[in-house]
């Protein structure tokens, strides 16, 4: 470990006592102390008390400007008013009724007027809509395959844990990846049924399609790989796979679990001009409470209708929820929120650009919509093998430096990236960007001493 990384978690552990103190009671009882292992990291995570806007306070009252916000499910920020406003409504005429209500209707109006998309239900994760947008799928096309993207993430269930983060010493041919499961339990059938194909890579895709005729049921797609930073897809991309699988009866599935509220008001399919078959959301959508769905155009939609295929959930369209989802879409996800954090995400963006040339850090800052990420490669990164490369050491110098300096400037993760909220002020940005300038030096220092002594 490098001297600076080393003073960052020395100080990181003074100021976080209680931190440690709360994680330490938890591990007993709770594996790695913590409820997702997205939330694990050495020496321990920081723990929160609260959080409001842009900002929370950690357990010692230490406050940070918030650029995690919950995994970028919270484009709102925290306790939005009028989330807030909507949520307190319904805590006191009722949470659950497992019956249907009007807000139901509402909401699917609100997505299908901004996706290319005929008919929505509702869940809780994004887990949940990417687990029943497969089986649509399957179910629709008669087919068992699916292919996703290596180092793409869809969620927890079997199919989509599948070359999550492969090894290096499993992964393969850069050019057909082998599946390789994320974890544990995952069925060797669940293998056979997921094909892997590298992002940006419409060969690949064909490929597969090539050596499994009539046997692919969709093609699963993170618009922007954003469980790798930020990988955006190469023009035409999209168009591409569009193409392919129209071509070989498959379907296309979006899954706009990230991309879905925080790219534009029609998710990635404005953004790019896709129309997929079907779209995966949930995050940003609930304003901070557990709200997903899944849509299609009415031929897919209809399996449901014919009891084909079964879908159903206690928790599904609960109506804090819904409220919560519905103040979403009518005050939140305005065109005005859009034009601010995408003001903001350009002043964060050119910020990280100037002070990386000036340090002549070997780095670079993207954007897109209301995402970002500072990325410790030498040049755009375009899949999963490109994204492994990263110096780790580096990367949490970065992070627990930007922490101690009251920013906590992403998720604990490198493949992670930043959100704005629509509480973000140019003060927030300013005060990410000047911790950044303090730490850069430091960062272009070490960089240059590890490259030194790496080099044969
Ligand atoms: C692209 C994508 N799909 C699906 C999921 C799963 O969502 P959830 O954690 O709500 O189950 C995630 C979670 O990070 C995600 O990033």
């Amino acid at each position: 470990m490098h001297e600076g990384l080393k003073k960052e978690l020395e100080i990181y552990e003074k100021r976080t006592p209680r931190s440690r103190l709360a994680h330490q009671k938890a591990v007993p009882r709770i594996p790695l102390g913590v409820a997702s292992n997205y939330r694990a990291y050495e020496p321990y995570p920081l723990f929160v008390r609260e959080g409001r806007g842009g900002h929370i306070w950690d357990l010692d009252g230490n406050e940070y400007v918030d650029f995690n916000l919950c995994f970028g499910a919270l484009m709102a920020g925290h306790c939005h008013p009028a989330v807030v406003r909507a949520v307190k409504e319904r805590l006191h005429i009722g949470t659950m009724f497992g019956m249907p209500h009007e807000m139901e209707w509402a909401l699917a109006e609100e997505i299908c007027t901004r996706f290319p998309v005929e008919m929505v239900r509702f869940g809780s994760s994004g887990t949940e809509a990417t687990m029943h947008a497969i089986r649509l799928a399957r179910a629709a096309t008669g087919r068992d395959r699916i292919v996703k993207m290596e180092g793409a993430y869809h969620g927890l269930h079997d199919s989509a844990l599948v070359s999550v983060k492969p090894k290096s010493d499993q992964f393969g041919d850069p050019a057909a990846p082998t599946p390789v499961p994320a974890g544990a339990g995952v069925t060797t059938a669940t293998l056979q049924n997921t094909l892997v194909a590298p992002f940006n890579d419409l060969a690949a895709v064909e490929r597969l399609f090539a050596a499994h005729t009539g046997q692919i049921a969709a093609v699963i797609v993170e618009p922007i790989l954003m469980n790798i930073g930020i990988c955006m897809p190469v023009p035409g991309y999209h168009q591409g796979l569009r193409e392919l699988t129209t071509r070989h009866g498959a379907l296309l599935i979006f899954d706009e679990v990230k991309t879905g509220a925080k790219l534009a008001r029609g998710g990635a399919c404005e953004y790019f001009a896709v129309k997929p078959d079907i779209v995966c959301l949930a995050k940003s959508i609930g304003g901070g409470f557990p709200l997903a769905a899944f849509a299609a155009h009415r031929e897919v939609m209809d399996l449901i209708a014919q009891h084909k295929v079964f879908h159903g959930g206690t928790y599904n369209t609960n109506p804090v929820s819904m409220a919560a989802g519905l103040a979403m879409f009518r005050e939140v996800l305005i065109p005005a929120a859009y034009e601010h954090i995408n003001q903001m995400n350009s002043r964060l963006v050119e910020g990280y650009r100037k002070t990386i040339e000036k340090m002549g850090l070997n780095a670079y800052a993207i954007g897109a919509g209301a995402n970002g990420a500072f990325m410790l490669y030498p040049r755009e990164i375009r899949n999963y093998r490109d994204w492994i490369t990263i110096d780790v050491d580096l990367w949490r110098h970065y992070w627990f430096g930007m922490v101690n300096r009251g920013v906590l400037p992403q998720p604990y993760w490198w493949d992670e990236q930043w959100t704005i909220s629509v509480a973000h002020t140019e003060e927030d940005i300013d005060r990410h960007l000047t911790a950044f300038e303090e730490l850069a030096p430091q960062l272009a220092r070490a960089q240059q001493e590890r490259m030194a002594t790496a080099a044969p």
